[in-house]
């Protein structure tokens, strides 16, 4: 059992809450709020008990370092506007300045640090760091889910000083997703889609025996297609995973897990376009999207699964006619009969502008590589020290 944030006494007192604000900017704007209004949950039931709010967060990746362009100014400002109060951001996570500003708060305040990124301390986990957040507050709730595969200081390190518990979003997160990890309803299905294989192959792996097939597009599919020899174009291919492709497609075999592939793809050459079989891509050709065939292929899957996970678009899902893969996965999604759990947030905001993230059976978590994480039965650190 998680230690739940209700059963943590907040009134009156100064709660660290670390969030996942790791959002998507464009012009130094936030291009979707979407993790902001996630955490409303959890603030809304500290600010009704009339708890002292600090809220850490990490953007992007500054590799410990502080880059102008990744402070969380726009992310406070837009916090202020979604919550209608005032949300006072400070330039540091430590030091005399924030222990002067949280120990005057007020019930009822809020506080938001800056980019704990900043900060080499954090990735590395380090103690001392950890304790002097920790000294910032009386107790710590952590929220951020879409980070809980990450035992970083914010995440890992300052549960152990406080008294600590999971946030309103991290329980529902784990609630939903352990409706895939235990007693799955079957067949099982996952998804995956996505440019970068090396940030999947490992969670593949994991879930090779657990779920009864897999349907694999995006750009990860042409490494698989190539290491099983075939020519792909000019489409991306990840050389230094090719035996580790041929691995997992010799596991998965073994498991009597199903690894489909695509049997067609949309390709592009300079301004050309045409569908060709997705294991005779000719050179100087790019497979942009599944194609129709494929498209039935998958559909045909999905009308028979009683739970799926889905994680990364299928083709280049932001440049139409090239959505069209992914767009159709997702009406097939949401007009079956499984339960369906979308990660990472490409693939939820694609499903949100198509008008499909709120379908009855499809949940769209906050998480991406922490969803996957979740789902093939690794333990996660941040989470593991909130149970009791
Ligand atoms: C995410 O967006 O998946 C999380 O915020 C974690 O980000 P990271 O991959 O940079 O740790």
């Amino acid at each position: 059992m998680l230690r739940s944030l209700r059963e943590l006494d907040v009134t009156g007192r100064r709660v660290l809450v670390r969030v996942d604000y790791n959002v998507p900017l464009e012009d130094g704007q936030i291009a979707d709020d979407t993790r902001l209004r996630e955490s409303l949950p959890t603030l809304e039931y500290l600010l009704a008990h009339h708890a002292k709010i600090i809220l850490v967060s990490h953007l992007g990746r500054p590799k410990g370092k502080v880059v102008p362009e990744l402070r969380l100014d726009p992310v406070a400002r837009r916090l202020s506007e979604i919550l209608q109060r005032p949300v006072t951001k400070l330039d540091e996570c430590i030091g005399p300045e924030v222990q002067r500003a949280t120990s005057q708060m007020q019930p009822g305040d809020i506080i938001l640090l800056e980019n704990i990124r900043f900060y080499p301390q954090e990735e590395a986990n380090d103690e001392t760091f950890a304790r002097e957040l920790a000294q910032l507050a009386d107790c710590y709730v952590n929220d951020a889910f879409g980070t809980a595969h990450r035992a970083h200081a914010s995440t890992y390190g300052v549960a152990r000083f406080l008294p600590s518990a999971a946030g309103l979003l991290l329980e529902r997160e784990v609630a939903m997703l352990s409706r895939a990890v235990d007693n799955p309803a079957r067949p099982f299905l996952a998804i995956v889609g996505g440019a970068k294989l090396a940030d999947k192959i490992g969670v593949l792996k994991d879930l090779i025996g657990r779920v009864d097939a897999f349907l694999i597009g995006g750009s990860v599919a042409f490494t698989l297609l190539r290491a099983q020899g075939a020519p792909v174009g000019s489409s991306p291919v990840d050389e230094k995973l090719l035996d580790e492709a041929r691995a997992t497609l010799h596991a998965a075999r073994t498991a009597g897990t199903q690894l489909v592939l695509p049997v067609d793809a949309q390709i592009v050459r300079g301004s050309e376009r045409a569908v060709a079989p997705a294991t005779a891509i000719p050179e100087g050709w790019q497979g942009w999207d599944i194609g129709p065939q494929t498209i039935e292929l998958f559909t045909h899957h999905i009308k028979s699964a009683k739970t799926i996970v889905w994680a990364g678009p299928l083709g280049r899902f932001e440049d139409p006619p090239y959505d069209e893969g992914t767009r159709k996965v997702a009406q097939a999604i949401a007009q079956s009969k499984a339960f369906a759990i979308i990660g990472g947030g490409d693939t939820a905001a694609a499903l949100h502008r198509w008008g499909l993230g709120q379908a009855q059976n499809i949940y769209c978590s906050t998480g991406g590589g922490a969803t996957l994480e979740f789902i093939a039965g690794r333990k996660l650190p941040p989470i593991e020290i909130l149970r009791a």
